[in-house]
């Protein structure tokens, strides 16, 4: 047997309540948004504006979501089964015209206005930079980034970022595999690295320190490691820095053998002391050198029966062979760019002894 199960209209009491909820909890909700910190520290000159955008959407979003939520807990509080109501049917309805339009124009201006405040920021922020402005090859390739910049004394290649303050610079941003993307979360734009065309964006850094750079679109099984820095420094040392890395390849090797091991020990342990990048230790482990990370093969076990030249191999060229139960495209295939011969060469020569008990 059906029936009809009506519980009356809300009433004018009731609106009032539900009103005066909603005003409340959005109130809350809004001084809690805003209150939380959801970025790192300002760093370049758009970040103040990207934050005002974020919480203009704060304030907007949150009362829709607390309206939504009241009125859909009210809905399941008022009309909820009860006892001996388990063969009623509510009563037909055929829609409400009214309604749809109102559900329809409301959203619609919502999103219309809040896109063009976006697209207007967007274009505002993203003007053409000035003639002269620095630019910064980007190079993403599974799994790192490289960094390539005009300097008087020609381009310089490095795999961490260095800016000066306070000076524009302009990002031209590739990939040389899949998608990447390039992101400084303290300077809050990023972009695409789409293979086969370049993308770019603008800013000045305004901010002295050292900023996270991470790739912000899944590449791959290395995409969570896919994650150097920035430096933004004095144009005094940024200089300085630039006219050292420009240094024509006959930067002096190392003369003796104990320099050598210094130096194939530093690049392990802690990176390549010119360019920054990645220490070998930060994903292996080698007892010699004391490092005890798991993300790669242990190399005391790996390169048991390997001789100098594969570990060359290894280095230089890490997908050709790959040690059991370890994929390929994890190893950042890019160090034979990032190293000079002597550096690789002192490098080999520390993991070889260290390996072999040679040390
Ligand atoms: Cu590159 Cu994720």
């Amino acid at each position: 047997m059906t029936g009809q199960s009506h519980r009356g209209a809300v009433t004018a009491k009731n609106w009032i309540v539900l009103l005066a909820i909603i005003v409340v909890a959005s109130a809350i909700g809004i001084a809690f948004m805003l209150a939380l910190r959801w970025f790192p520290e300002q760093g370049s000159n758009v970040a103040p504006d990207i934050d005002t955008f974020w919480d203009v959407l704060v304030i907007v979003s949150v009362p829709i979501f607390v309206a939504v939520t009241t009125m859909l807990l009210f809905s399941v509080w008022r009309w909820r089964q009860r006892p001996g109501e388990e063969d009623l049917d509510g009563p037909p309805i055929h829609g409400s015209t009214k309604l749809e339009v109102i559900w329809t124009i409301v959203p619609t201006i919502i999103i219309a206005a809040l896109t063009t405040y976006a697209a207007i920021l967007l274009v505002d922020i993203q003007a053409a930079p000035a003639k002269g402005t620095r630019v910064v090859n980007v190079n993403g390739v599974q799994f790192a980034w490289d960094f390539e910049t005009q300097t008087p004394d020609g381009p310089v290649k490095t795999a961490k970022l260095y800016l000066p303050i306070n000076e524009p610079v302009k990002f031209n941003v590739r990939s040389k595999d899949v998608i990447h993307d390039f992101w400084v979360p303290a300077f809050r734009l990023k972009v695409d690295a789409v293979p086969g065309i370049t993308t770019t964006y603008n800013l000045t850094p305004t901010k002295l320190g050292t900023f996270d750079v991470v790739c912000a679109e899944l590449c791959g099984l290395g995409h969570a490691y896919m994650r150097q820095t920035v430096t933004v420094m004095t144009r005094e040392r940024y200089d300085a820095m630039m006219a050292r890395l420009a240094a024509p390849a006959g930067t002096p090797a190392p003369a003796t053998d104990g320099a050598a091991a210094d130096l194939g020990k530093t690049m392990f342990v802690a990176g390549n002391p010119a360019t920054g990048a990645t220490a070998c230790g930060a994903c292996h482990t080698m007892k010699a050198a004391g490092t005890t990370a798991a993300t790669g093969p242990n190399l005391d076990e790996a390169l048991k029966t390997a001789n100098a030249a594969a570990i060359t191999e290894m280095i230089v060229d890490p997908n050709k062979q790959v040690a059991a139960g370890y994929s390929k495209g994890i190893m950042p295939a890019n160090y034979a760019t990032t190293m000079t011969k002597a550096q690789l060469a002192a490098l080999v020569k520390y993991i070889d002894q260290s390996v072999h008990g040679k040390g």
